[in-house]
């Protein structure tokens, strides 16, 4: 999927301005947020989540491996004066870890373009701070109608498998 080439009309799409939104509402139901933590987003695309989150938290890495979803992002960020919003491109299957740690990461939709879950979701861990959180939100399993175009991801979730894994990797 060549996310580049969506970028710039990523945003125009109103059931992802609508998903961010829903999603930065259950974090905010589930998860204290405290304007002295410090959050990554991972898979952040434009960065809708964050901007909905960005309030909440004290400062937020975004990361994210397209260029072209990058460039909208840093338009957004320098728009909005959002100071506590820095983007990184990072796809952490191939690059270095961070130094950093969090005291939460979450990501949207990303997940299951992923195909090593379990590798990512230990990456994730040993990114987060002890007793840190981790937020995904992604698909349930689907039969694969979900992409209108040719997708070697995985076709969603069963919540309950992603969750023992989770507890696998040590989360
Ligand atoms: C479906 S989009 C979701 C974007 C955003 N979270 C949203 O909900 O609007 C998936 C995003 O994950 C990114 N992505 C996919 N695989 C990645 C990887 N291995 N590392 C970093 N980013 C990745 C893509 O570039 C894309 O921006």
């Amino acid at each position: 999927m060549n996310f580049d080439e969506k970028a710039s009309q990523w945003d125009l799409n109103p059931d992802r301005r609508q998903r961010a939104r829903a999603v930065a509402e259950a974090i905010r139901r589930q998860i204290p947020l405290h304007p002295n933590l410090s959050a990554l987003e991972y898979g952040c695309g434009t960065g809708l989540l964050s901007f909905e989150l960005r309030n909440d938290l004290a400062q937020i890495l975004l990361a994210d491996r397209s260029t072209g979803m990058l460039d909208v992002l840093r338009e957004k960020i320098a728009a909005a004066q959002a100071s506590n919003l820095f983007p990184i491109q990072l796809d952490l299957l191939s690059d270095p870890l961070p130094t950093q740690r969090f005291d939460l990461i979450y990501s949207l939709m990303t997940l299951h373009h992923i195909l090593d879950t379990a590798r990512i979701l230990s990456l994730f861990w040993q990114l987060l701070k002890a007793g840190g959180y981790l937020c995904i939100a992604d698909l349930d399993r689907e039969d694969g109608s979900f992409h209108k175009e040719p997708f070697e991801g995985h076709l969603g979730f069963d919540r309950q498998a992603l969750a023992k894994l989770t507890t696998a990797v040590g989360l």
